[in-house]
């Protein structure tokens, strides 16, 4: 046997696993579709540049990248949020506003493969542009919520983590944080529950390199800001400082939509959320389970100004991504994984080679019908037949023997409760069609 194994990081999807994550796009699409967004796809490989300037640092160190054969430098897409921003800028100026869009595919990160993170993952990709006001943003979250909500889980098992770049700006320009410098200070944040404090002061003496702004102060007021919890907390923060205040109306407005649709105890305000993607530049968000591992479920938030630096018109956007890992896990966790059955319908017994071509002729024609069907490929006894059938996960045999065909019949068999019935061969679709919908009682004299 060959011992040539799959990569680390990338899965193989048996079919009962295939069935899950058939479920989980299933879930997924039916909610983008109540949302009124429309389906699109992107190139698993894409032009390096891409993402090396439109991503950010910490995914550009995961890239899988290469030189093609003609010599291109090319990477498998780590998301797929730039090539939407392209493809929208391309055609965006024929298209009705606010577009809706959603996306299923394969992204690929080199990351250490562990728990919750692997080097290729199934990500739901939803996205609105062309309206800048928190109702887009709202809009987002609130799908967000709805694909976890679809599955089964509840505000029991999830919350929505909001937060807001652009408070963070206004608020490190009220520190005398120099615009150049603010984005590297919110990457000290990004780390403010994870760093140690020497780490994080060291990091913050960088990032303010060249200011006046004294780090460890710098460090003490950022964690307070980033342990605000509460708008009410926000407004005292903000009362001397009129560009926060003018946010904070904003905000206002987003969490009376989001109320308003029912999903208050779905979110909460939480500032230690700042987002690695370098694109980022309003509310950003992240979705999280509750309890157990606390992983992240989903992630996204506004990038106004992507759309335009890809070469398309000044395009406002507001999307997340959400991965199937750590939603399989949390869905295997609470049993929300219905059970697999997409076994056939019907299995046709053929007792016989004089039996085989009227069984083929009408199990062609069910299957040209729409039933699920299977049938023997080689001849065989009873016994083994009903084994096969029960093995395929059939509802209901389907026997063709001498007696039957010469008769014009076949004679139907429950798998459940072996009862069997007689129907003319003539009335075959309507006749299984009504024993699907009602039992064999629709088919028994
Ligand atoms: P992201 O936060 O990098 O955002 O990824 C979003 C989600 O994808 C994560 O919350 C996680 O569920 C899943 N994910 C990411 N990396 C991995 C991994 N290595 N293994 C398993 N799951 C993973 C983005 O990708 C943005 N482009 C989302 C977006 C769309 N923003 C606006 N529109």
């Amino acid at each position: 046997m060959s011992d040539i194994r799959s990569l680390p990081g990338f899965r193989e999807f048996y079919p009962e696993d295939r069935a899950v994550l058939g479920h989980v796009m299933g879930v997924w699409r039916q909610a983008c579709r109540r949302y009124g967004f429309r389906e699109w796809e992107s190139p698993v490989l894409e032009p390096l540049e891409l993402f090396t300037e439109k991503s950010g640092e910490e995914i550009v160190r995961q890239l899988f990248n290469f030189e093609d054969k003609g010599g291109r430098k090319v990477s498998l897409r780590p998301e797929m949020t730039p090539s939407l921003a392209r493809m929208v800028g391309a055609k965006a100026n024929g298209m009705p506003k606010p577009i809706r869009w959603f996306a299923m595919g394969e992204n690929y990160r080199y990351e250490k493969p562990q728990k919750g993170r692997l080097r290729a993952f199934y990500q739901l990709n939803a996205d609105l542009l062309g309206e800048a006001g928190p109702a887009a943003d709202a809009e987002i979250i609130a799908l967000c919520s709805d694909c976890l909500i679809g599955f089964g889980l509840t505000q029991a098992d999830f919350r929505i983590r909001i937060s807001d770049r652009t408070l963070w700006f206004r608020y490190l320009a009220s520190l005398g944080v120099p615009e150049l410098q603010a984005a590297a200070v919110l990457s000290v944040v990004d780390k403010l529950e994870r760093g140690s404090s020497k780490d994080l002061l060291e990091a913050m003496t960088v990032a303010l390199a060249g200011t006046s702004v004294d780090p460890s102060r710098a460090l003490e007021l950022c964690r307070a800001f980033a342990n605000t919890r509460s708008l009410a907390e926000l407004e005292s923060l903000s009362a001397n400082d009129e560009a926060m205040k003018a946010r904070l109306a904003e905000w206002k407005q987003l969490l009376a939509t989001l109320h308003s649709m029912g999903f208050s105890e779905c979110i909460a305000i939480d500032l230690t959320i700042v987002r690695g993607l370098a694109y980022y530049t309003g509310f950003v968000f992240e979705a999280f389970e509750i309890g157990g591992e606390a992983r992240a479920l989903a992630g996204g938030g506004r990038y106004d100004a992507l759309v335009k630096k890809l070469g398309g018109p000044d395009l406002p956007a507001v999307g997340f991504g959400m991965g199937d890992v750590t939603l399989r896990d949390l869905l295997e966790l609470k049993k929300l994984i219905p059970v697999y059955a997409d076994g056939p319908e019907f299995y046709v017994m053929i007792l016989g080679e004089d039996a085989r071509p009227a069984a083929l002729e009408d199990l062609a024609n069910l299957r040209r019908s729409g039933f699920r069907v299977e049938y023997n490929l080689k001849d065989g006894k009873i016994p083994k037949l009903i084994q096969a059938a029960e093995v395929a996960g059939a509802k209901y045999a389907l026997i063709y023997g001498g007696s039957e065909v010469a008769n014009g019949v076949a004679k139907v068999r429950s798998m459940m409760d072996r009862s069997e019935a007689e129907v003319p061969r003539t009335d075959l679709v309507p006749a299984l069609r009504a024993v699907l919908a009602e039992g064999m009682r629709a088919v028994q004299p």
